[in-house]
């Protein structure tokens, strides 16, 4: 079968951060005018269990984190040993993993199921770079937080960076699997998709 591209679904979490700091609508309307479609939504406070499925403790995924996080000491010239107590990127992706899992259940987060053209690209281009002090003017990380993994380090709490989206189409196809029924998922045509495309 070949990829509908103007169909791409991926998934959006708005993080507990960004429901806090009264950026629903914003997030939203972000993601409507580049012409995208939310094809599901709902409010909701998930398990650690339901965490653990969408963040996997693999050594893969922990190597990741924890290598963003040795980057970043790297820049800012800092000694992660002395900040961590370790410079093993799997032992500190352990311990950014655990700050993560409190951070995503501290509150109530906004899931979406987001369907479109190029959705899963476009998405991580509106959404910017992990690291909102990293992240380009214009971009939801970019305009709406300057935090870092090395303050968020140093304070012992995940980086709050406001929304995940699915990096790949492979993962945006199990995220949104792990996230929605799909009776869930109500797909439609936007108005203006003939003038768009
Ligand atoms: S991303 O944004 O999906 O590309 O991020 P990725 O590197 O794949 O996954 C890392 C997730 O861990 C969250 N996180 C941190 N990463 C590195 N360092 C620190 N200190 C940190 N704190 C939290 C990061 O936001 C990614 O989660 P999501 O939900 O994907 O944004």
């Amino acid at each position: 079968m070949t990829h509908d591209l103007q169909r791409e679904r991926t998934l959006v979490l708005i993080k507990p951060d960004a429901v806090k700091r009264g950026l629903i609508g914003e997030v939203i309307s972000r993601i409507e005018r580049v012409g995208l479609k939310i094809v599901g939504m709902q409010m909701t406070k998930p398990t650690v269990e339901h965490f653990n499925k969408h963040y996997p403790g693999s050594d893969d995924f922990l190597r990741i984190i924890g290598g963003k996080t040795l980057e970043t000491y790297k820049k800012f010239e800092m000694d992660p040993a002395k900040e961590m107590g370790t410079d093993d990127p799997l032992a500190i992706g352990r311990q950014v993993r655990g700050w993560l899992m409190d951070f995503m259940t501290s509150g109530p987060i906004v899931k979406m199921a987001v369907e479109g053209l190029h959705a899963v690209s476009t998405v991580r281009k509106i959404v910017g770079s992990t690291m909102p002090e990293q992240a380009a003017p214009g971009t939801i990380r970019g305009d709406f937080s300057a935090d870092s993994s090395s303050l968020a380090n140093a304070k012992k709490r995940s980086v709050k960076n406001l929304i995940h989206a699915s990096g790949t189409l492979e993962e945006a196809v199990q995220e949104v699997n792990l996230w929605f029924l799909s009776n869930e998922l109500f797909p439609f045509e936007r108005a203006d998709e003939e003038i768009l495309f």
